[in-house]
């Protein structure tokens, strides 16, 4: 990645949810590889793991366990941000913890539960890009990353009902848009594990390209097993192996990224 010394002009803050219900789609891996791209080219960045996996938190080379303030705490207003803010290398992560997993039913009678990372972000207007990183579901944690994110992409994977099960999705954010937070958006869909060896990967991508027009971003990434090993050793793909295709597709989609909108 080309290195600027100083940090490239920002016009606006923007706060990007990666979110997919289906599991396995590549949105943690491309949380921490546009993260960390965006991050090398001197942009400031925070990560925020909404995901009681914790899978962004260890991708990072951070141990879930041993943390005492998560973005658990953050929601429920026991810590600060500060608290629970980690700096590793150039990029900032809140990180979660197996906490999460209860926040969903002990959140369920407290008012204003939908906007409570819409709170905690308030105000950190530091970072040009804050990504968040859903769970698996379209739960209280994926409504709070709807409600405190002005643009959603979508990682998608070819199989042929990948498309059908994003009507749901695309119905939840139309609600948050209408009832509180009518700037939010799906900006992008960012085609994953692409094999173009595949035919039905293929015919499942020109799909999405009739179905999504120019929201498929034009880079797709391929599946590179370089990409799994590098958050196994806790590193993003720039750090573990930069000459690999998986660093070549996510400075590429950085790029798009980048001159969007
Ligand atoms: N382009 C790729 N090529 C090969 N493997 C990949 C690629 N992208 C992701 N993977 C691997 O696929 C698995 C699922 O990816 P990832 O964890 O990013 O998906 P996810 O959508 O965050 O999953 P979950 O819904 O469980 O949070 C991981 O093991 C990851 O390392
Ligand atoms: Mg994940």
């Amino acid at each position: 990645m080309k290195k600027t010394t100083h940090r490239p002009a920002q016009k606006q803050q923007r706060i990007i949810a990666l979110i997919n219900q289906k599991g396995g789609v590549g949105k943690t891996t491309s949380v921490v590889n546009v993260g960390a791209g965006l991050a090398a080219l001197k942009y400031r960045v925070l990560l925020v793991d909404l995901d009681p996996q914790a899978h962004l938190t260890y991708s990072l080379g951070v141990n879930a366990d041993e943390l005492e303030a998560t973005i658990y705490h953050l929601l429920k207003g026991e810590a600060d941000f500060s608290q629970a803010r980690l700096e590793i290398h150039n990029l900032a992560l809140l990180p979660a913890s197996i906490d999460l997993a209860g926040a969903e039913i002990e959140f369920s009678t407290e008012v204003g539960r939908e906007a409570f990372l819409a709170n905690v972000l308030k105000g950190q207007s530091a970072y040009d890009f804050i990504l968040i990183d859903c769970p698996p579901n379209l739960g209280l944690l994926t409504l709070n990353a709807l409600t405190a994110a002005k643009e959603v992409f979508v990682p998608l994977q070819a199989e042929y009902l990948s498309i059908k099960g994003l009507t749901k999705l695309m119905e939840m954010v139309e609600k948050v848009k209408q009832r509180v937070n009518p700037a939010l958006k799906i900006s992008g869909m960012i085609a994953t594990q692409y094999d173009r060896r595949l035919r039905l990967h293929n015919e499942v991508f020109e799909n999405l390209k009739n179905h999504f027009g120019d929201k498929l971003f034009k880079t797709f990434i391929r599946r590179n097993v370089t990409l799994a090993e590098a958050s196994s050793f806790g590193q993003s793909i720039f750090d573990y192996a930069p000459h690999s295709y998986g660093a070549e597709d996510y400075r590429s989609l950085v790029q798009e990224i980048l001159k969007m909108g």
